[in-house]
């Protein structure tokens, strides 16, 4: 907030064409109070103005006055601000206070519709950890853009067709035992699929019959119809017990058999644009002028492909909400599929190509290695969920045994913690799975924030017949200032983490808005009758609102006691 001030200032001061939010990118934050709160090196200006940069900052510290400033040098090539504390920590003590959840909210999304494709499971297949990851980042990227302002559509384009099908069909023909699938529809399924891939290996035949049942599936043929819906409700089912747990929903399951019957109304379209060529019996794109390799629109042998669907569905979204932006949260093994999607489009001249954006993420891993369903090695997310949950119980039985509410509690703990394991990574980084480490209560953990906000509930529950007036005097001391200071950044943060589609901005953001709190609590009395209580309590207050809010961001809970 303050940073966007002195942005403006500098700008207006040199009359400059450079905009506000590159200025705001050169600002720094001093690691020592004596540096100020703010600092701009100069010597971006420098180069601009074709002046030294001890010039420039001379200049600046001369003519930038601000009521929320209080004073304003220059060291060498750097100009330092230092912010009046008591007139900013007023200023967001009222502004957390009043706004209460709604702060750190933003209106520049303006009600327009931004449609957001994640999680996306492949039905037939166990919902794994892999799919973990695209369903929180998809979540929180849902929940973000909301508060910029946004009319959110969330999709899940579930994977329910494919060869896969085939396969599982072919399996369950073979193998299957109608009984058992029906206890126990997902491990069932599983194993019927790990088994078809462990006995193709040898017999190479399988394979083919294998394609020969899909084919069947994609001719209408009744009895691999009957299993196939069997297996997508089977799936489905089993896919909302795990969005139930993660408290995750979605506004169309309209997945790739949604796609079916309208993908020759796309090849129709291409044509008509003159796009569709022919090579070596297949139906094409070429996209040579964008040095991407030819999009596949159809085979030689009439079946459509992944990328027909893609385009098929963009076009019907778009049809459907005039997305002012759509993304699609997808590993970033799929770059080459999107673009080759967003680029048929924009050569198809629909204006809103350009609105499209792939988000790409790494992969989990367990002991440096990536995980895969076809060996069998995948790991159940619901057996991992129930993992979590089991360790947080253990961890609060340690911690506090006379929680109430302990069930409960344990739940929010734990998905809490793999949640926030997920979101602090940067999402293209790789992320190394590990339980006990994830739910660690100190550390750069989810329940470490959440027991960070517990702790600050507790003393404001103590508070409760103390009253919050009084504050306005300001609070200006060594251990508050820092956390104002994070306070204030909680809305730049909010709107940072959805231009760079990048939650970890949010989670590492409640890391060290925890440890500024904590390092205030060990060596603060909060709750001593003086002058400055009121102010101590509204500080305190402001800390549960935003820690509860950016939890609530990343999708995970805020227990009052843990
Ligand atoms: N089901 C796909 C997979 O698991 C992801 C689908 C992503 N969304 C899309 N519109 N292609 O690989």
């Amino acid at each position: 907030m303050y940073e966007g001030l002195l942005a403006r200032r500098i700008i207006a001061l040199f009359n400059l064409t450079i905009t506000e939010a590159e200025i705001m990118s050169l600002i720094e934050q001093p690691k020592f109070q004596s540096q100020g709160d703010l600092a701009f090196p100069c010597f971006r200006l420098a180069k601009l103005l074709k002046q030294s940069p001890n010039q420039i900052a001379l200049k600046l510290s001369k003519e930038i006055q601000e009521a929320s400033f209080e004073s304003v040098e220059a060291s060498g090539p750097y100009l330092n601000v230092f912010l009046n504390k008591k007139l900013v920590s007023n200023s967001v003590l009222t502004n957390i206070l009043l706004n209460r959840s709604a702060y750190g909210a933003h209106q520049f999304g303006n009600n327009k519709t931004f449609v957001i494709d994640f999680s996306s499971p492949n039905i037939a297949k166990p919902f794994s950890m892999g799919h973990l990851r695209s369903t929180v980042i998809g979540n929180s990227l849902a929940k973000i853009a909301e508060k910029c302002g946004y009319k959110v559509v969330k999709i899940n384009y579930l994977g329910d067709w494919g060869t896969q099908f085939g396969k599982l069909i072919c399996a369950y023909k073979r193998w299957g035992d109608e009984q058992q699938v029906r206890e126990a529809p997902i491990k069932n399924l599983l194993n019927l699929y790990v088994k078809f891939h462990k006995e193709a290996e040898a017999d190479s035949q399988l394979d083919d019959q294998g394609r020969e049942w899909f084919k069947k599936l994609e001719d209408n043929d009744s009895e691999a119809t009957v299993l196939w819906q069997w297996f997508r409700k089977e799936s489905l089912h089993a896919f909302n017990h795990v969005y139930n747990l993660l408290n995750v929903s979605f506004d169309s399951f309209n997945g790739e058999a949604f796609y079916n019957d309208k993908m020759a109304e796309t090849i129709r379209w291409l044509k008509a644009k003159g796009l569709v060529v022919e090579s070596a019996g297949a139906e094409v794109v070429r996209l040579d002028e964008s040095a991407l390799p030819p999009c596949l629109l159809k085979k030689k042998d009439g079946a459509t492909l992944y990328a027909t669907r893609d385009i098929t569905a963009a076009r019907d979204r778009y049809h459907n909400y005039q997305f002012s932006k759509a993304v699609y949260v997808v590993g970033h093994e799929q770059s080459l599929h999107f673009n080759q999607v967003f680029t048929v489009l924009a050569k198809a001249g629909v204006n809103w190509a350009q609105k499209m954006e792939h988000v790409p993420f790494g992969f989990i891993l367990k002991d440096g290695k990536k995980m895969s369903t076809r060996k069998g090695k995948v790991v159940l997310l619901e057996d991992v969920i129930n993992d979590a949950i089991k360790l947080a119980e253990h961890n609060i039985n340690v911690k506090n045994p006379s929680l109430p509410n302990k069930q409960q509690v344990a739940h929010q703990v734990g998905i809490g913690a793999m949640i926030f394991h997920d979101l602090k990574h940067y999402r293209l980084h790789n992320v190394e799975f590990s339980l006990d480490e994830m739910l660690r209560f100190e550390g750069t953990t989810g329940p470490y924030v959440q027991y960070t906000h517990a702790r600050a509930q507790s003393i404001i529950t103590k508070a409760e017949l103390l009253s919050e007036d009084g504050f306005m005097q300001g609070l200006c001391d060594t251990w508050s200032w820092p956390v104002i200071k994070h306070l204030t950044a909680f809305p730049d943060k909010v709107e940072s983490a959805f231009h760079e589609n990048d939650p970890s901005q949010i989670a590492r953001y409640l890391i060290s808005l925890s440890q500024a709190f904590n390092k205030y609590y060990a060596n603060v009395k909060v709750l001593t009758a003086d002058d400055q209580l009121g102010a101590r309590i509204a500080l305190v207050n402001a800390v549960t609102i935003v820690l509860q809010e950016g939890l609530r961001l990343l999708g995970i809970a805020a227990p009052d006691k843990m």
